[in-house]
């Protein structure tokens, strides 16, 4: 265990921990949009910022990609955190001025409007989805793609993605609902920014509800090992 202090307060975490996770322990507030606990940091959103002292010196440093060290003082709402979050929600809000999940957070850090140029997305890159895809369910079936303006997520080739099994994942963990996500019927759609996909969901034996799509219960089959029949009934309708 480390000993550290955050915002004057003597905090206790474990080596090899973030600032972010320590901070998260203790109940103390650092706002995030990239962050998940299930799959590694990324550092996209850099909304996390917080300033770390050691050995003399200050800087800004994402709180959650930086580990917690013996020693370290961290801020998390001085004066330069503040105004540097403001800046970096102002350029989130420029990107994404019609999205809920954006001004909301927007609102809460103290940012009514912004003072770059509007643009209509819903997406803020952070990678989420993909790291989800690919860390958590296993497939990777989308990732980031082009640099710089013309950055996107999407499947490869902006095709229907042969691996994707419809869990829909990415569209539970984006922050901006970015990823639309419907059952309707027999059928699962999934609309990404860039494209979308419809999977058959399979019919329970026993009630006849429609429940998961059929590619994502022949996957966990496959994976597990399971015998064929093993999601022949939904849930609800297993003994
Ligand atoms: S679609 Fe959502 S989760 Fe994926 S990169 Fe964009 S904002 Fe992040
Ligand atoms: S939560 Fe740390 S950079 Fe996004």
């Amino acid at each position: 265990m480390v000993t550290l202090t955050i915002d004057g307060r003597e905090v206790q975490a474990e080596e090899g921990t973030t600032i972010l996770e320590a901070a998260r322990e203790s109940n103390i507030y650092i706002p995030t949009l990239c962050y998940h606990e299930e799959v590694t940091p990324y550092g996209a959103c850099r909304l996390c910022l917080v300033e770390v002292a050691r050995n003399g010196r200050e800087k800004l440093v994402a709180s959650c990609l930086y580990e917690v060290a013996e020693g370290l003082r961290v801020k998390t709402n001085s004066e330069r955190i503040a105004s540097n979050r403001k800046m970096i929600m102002e350029l989130l809000l420029a990107r994404c001025p019609n999205n809920k999940a954006i001004q909301d957070l927007a609102r809460q850090l103290g940012v009514e409007k912004t003072s770059f140029k509007l643009e209509d997305k819903q997406c803020i890159l952070c990678a989420l989805c993909v790291r989800v895809c690919q860390e958590v369910v296993g497939v990777s079936a989308i990732s980031l793609v082009n640099r710089g303006v013309d950055r996107q997520m999407a499947t490869p080739f902006y095709e229907p993605s042969d691996v994707c099994i419809g869990c829909g994942a990415c569209a539970y963990v984006c922050p901006t609902g970015a990823i639309g996500f419907e059952d309707v019927g027999d059928t699962r759609y999934i609309h990404w920014p860039n494209n979308k996909m419809e999977f058959k969901l399979r019919k329970c034996k026993t009630c006849g509800n429609y429940w998961a799509p059929e590619k994502q219960l022949d996957y966990i089959i496959k994976k597990a090992n399971l015998s064929p029949d093993a999601f022949d009934n939904c849930p609800d309708c297993r003994d």
